[in-house]
């Protein structure tokens, strides 16, 4: 048996996988996200360790425990996690969807200029990622960075704690911008710039590498045998798109979770001109590029919980007549934009409103938001030369057949819809089992294991419509960014 556990910004999913790849339990705990203030997002990372434990308990209590031999992670990306000398969390995380880097963006992409930082890490710096955020702290709160003795992401907090060892993969140390990613090492010139030393950073692992093994007093608590596994695991996306089978070369996944994104898989190095979209590594020993933006099934959340104040999403949806007729427009950017627009102060707008518009027709618009906003990375992939007909697709929001149709239809391409959507949850618990040698390689356990079981077509007609309106929507952003700042 394994466990893959997806430490989301929500919840922490696990999953309990059999060796043979079938999903036995899913079990969901929720914990809270402060936003200190605007644009701000923290959360604790002892908040994610109790119900990691809480979680794993609850996945294991009818199994055969024994038979647990491993344990792997899909982990939100790019939240800085620092620890003293003592092994305390000095301060809260600072996650993905944070903007409060704007000027150490800025410095980093203005000062030490864009070129450089392609050069040593094949990324620009987004708000989100965790270089500018140390520099942050540095700034802000000297205190804390002078007693920094080691630097984490969310998911390694977990491998920490499980196994004692200092680790993390090369998929998710991609989006610290400390990472040099073609060549899969820490980048000294990166370090320095962030005042930082190689023995604060973790130690590098391919994600489906064995870091360790349960500490003793963990497996007693846990009731699991000490011998269980702990495998280094991937960024979310990147462990969902293991999940999803979306490995090898040119395969496609995208992933309505808090975030959107948009995943290429790509068994070379390559990096787009533009830096527009991230050239991060992959788990399955390769690379791939991502769009990501910062909220997608969360826009449709805080529509329905927060300003209609339902939580019957289906029923809601059910309201929206014929797709492709909208005279309203959403741009979805609550938590600012990272791809394509790097704009920290962007926000959400409604656009188009009449005395006719229904509440339909907004719930329309928030879902198509979402959707032309991965149009425009796909547009970006496109522009590379990169072809794309059909995609998998994962996350929360993936459990809507509109949202999905509305995607095959503005994308203008196929979705291929596997059996669960909770593809970082999968992707960890197939990571585990590669590292425990079930399989040689994870591109064999996909194989394997992932089966599709439906396809959204994309209809010529509505296509052709959304096409118009989605030539509207990319005109929206340029026209108001000014007003954003
Ligand atoms: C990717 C990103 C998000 C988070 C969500 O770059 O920031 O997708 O990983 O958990």
């Amino acid at each position: 048996l394994y466990i893959g556990v997806d430490l989301g910004t929500s919840a922490v999913k696990l999953l309990l996988m059999s060796q043979d790849g079938r999903i036995q339990k899913i079990v969901s705990k929720e914990y809270p996200i402060s936003f200190p203030k605007p644009g701000w997002s923290e959360q604790k990372p002892e908040d994610w360790w109790e119900k990691t434990v809480e979680g794993i308990k609850e996945l294991t209590e009818e199994c055969d425990k024994s038979q647990v031999a491993g344990i792997s992670f899909g982990g939100q990306m790019h939240g800085l996690v620092i620890l003293d000398s003592e092994d305390q969390v000095i301060r809260p995380a600072i996650l993905w969807n944070d903007g409060r880097t704007s000027k150490e963006t800025n410095y980093l992409n203005e000062v030490i200029g864009k070129e450089k930082l392609s050069e040593y890490t094949a990324n620009i710096a987004f708000a989100g990622f965790t270089a500018p955020k140390i520099l942050w702290v540095k700034e802000n709160e000297p205190e804390n960075f002078a007693r920094i003795s080691k630097i984490m992401l969310p998911k390694d907090y977990l491998a920490y704690k499980l196994s004692g060892v200092h680790c993390s993969d090369y998929s998710d140390a991609s989006g610290m911008l400390l990472m040099d990613v073609k060549n899969k090492c820490w980048s000294g010139e990166m370090l320095n710039i962030c005042g930082i030393r190689e023995e604060q950073m973790p130690r590098l692992y391919e994600s489906y590498e064995t870091v360790g093994t349960l500490k003793r007093e963990v497996a007693e608590e846990l009731g699991l045998p000490e011998n269980c596994k702990i495998a280094a695991g991937a960024g979310d996306n990147a462990a969902a798109a293991v999940g999803t089978g979306t490995v090898g070369d040119g395969m496609c996944n995208i992933s309505l979770g808090t975030s959107g994104t948009i995943f290429i898989s790509s068994k070379e190095f390559g990096v787009d001109k533009y830096n527009a979209l991230h050239a991060f590594a992959h788990a399955d020993g390769h690379y791939h590029l991502m769009g990501c933006m910062l909220s997608a099934a969360s826009c449709n959340k805080w529509w329905m919980d927060e300003i209609i104040g339902t939580a019957d999403y289906a029923g809601e949806q059910g309201k929206i007549g014929d797709l492709g007729e909208n005279h309203v427009y959403f741009l979805p950017y609550l938590m600012g934009e990272r791809s394509p627009h790097n704009n920290p102060d962007a926000r959400g707008t409604f656009i188009g409103l009449t005395m006719d518009s229904t509440r339909a027709d907004m719930t329309q618009a928030v879902l198509e938001g979402v959707a032309f906003a991965i149009r425009d990375s796909f547009e970006v992939a496109k522009s590379l030369g990169i072809k794309i007909e059909r995609t998998k697709i994962c996350g929360g929001g993936a459990k809507s057949p509109l949202w999905k149709k509305m995607i095959a239809n503005i994308l203008n391409i196929k979705v291929d819809v596997i059996a669960s959507e909770e593809g970082p949850a999968m992707g960890g618990a197939m990571l585990a089992a590669v590292a425990n040698g079930e399989y040689a390689s994870v591109e064999e356990a996909a194989g394997a294991i992932v089966k599709v079981v439906d396809t959204v077509e994309p209809e010529p007609e509505l296509a052709g419509r959304y096409e118009e309106r989605y030539r509207k929507f990319a005109k929206i952003y340029p026209a108001v960014k000014n007003l954003f700042s």
